[in-house]
């Protein structure tokens, strides 16, 4: 039996990060094994890139191919490995950050994007991805109350974001069977109540 793969996603301040938790919990009690990841990082190696990717400004390709090269090393080492043990793998963004980031918000060329994807993983795409959507002035607004350092991503511009909003959008709009669209504006309990319906089907 082969586990499954199900990704988060959504624009900074969407706050998708605190379902990941609950649903790797929901998904235990019913006796699966689950591992709880994320992108960039997820590996010791793709940790380090992380660092970088997120602070240190560089050229838009080599940001993508860091994107991808941390990705393919998560692939091999974690989840490509714990789905064939018939583990679960629940990841907090995937390859539709990367269409939507540096696609979406930087305007990276959609071949680029499909010839990298297709690479490191055209064999194997996640079985659902939950992309937590909201308008961008309540993101902004959650983001503005966090406590910490912003980092690359989340500084800039929200002419920016909202490209990357829409990316995601498109992205959904491309693959209904695979993304779920999660209205992220509501009241956290909202969602969570949302969260549970999709949950129940797995
Ligand atoms: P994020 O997942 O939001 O972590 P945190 O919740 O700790 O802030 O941060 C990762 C950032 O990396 C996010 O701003 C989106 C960006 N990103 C890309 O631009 N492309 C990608 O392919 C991935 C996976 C992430």
């Amino acid at each position: 039996m082969k586990g499954k793969f199900i990704t988060l996603e959504g624009i900074d301040g969407a706050g998708k990060s605190s379902h990941v938790e609950w649903l790797a919990g929901h998904l235990r009690d019913r006796g699966l094994t689950v591992h709880v990841t994320r992108e960039p990082g997820g590996t010791d190696l793709g940790e380090r890139l992380r660092e970088l990717l997120l602070n240190q400004a560089m050229d838009l390709e080599t940001e993508t191919l860091l994107m991808f090269a941390a990705r393919r090393e998560h692939l091999a080492v974690l989840i490509e490995p714990a789905l064939a043990r018939g583990d679960w793998v629940v990841c907090d963004r995937f390859s539709d950050a990367t269409y939507a980031y540096q696609g979406g918000g930087r305007g990276l060329e959609r071949n680029k994007f499909l010839q990298l994807e297709q690479w490191v993983h055209g064999h194997l795409q996640p079985d659902l991805t939950l992309l937590f959507d909201l308008p961008l002035d309540v993101a902004r607004e959650r983001i503005a109350k966090a406590e910490r350092v912003l980092d690359r991503f989340e500084q800039e511009r929200v002419d920016f974001h909202e490209r990357v909003r829409q990316a995601y959008l498109e992205r959904a709009h491309a693959a209904p069977g695979r993304i779920r669209v999660i209205d992220a504006g509501k009241p956290f309990d909202n969602v969570r109540v949302e969260l549970e319906k999709i949950a129940i089907l797995l």
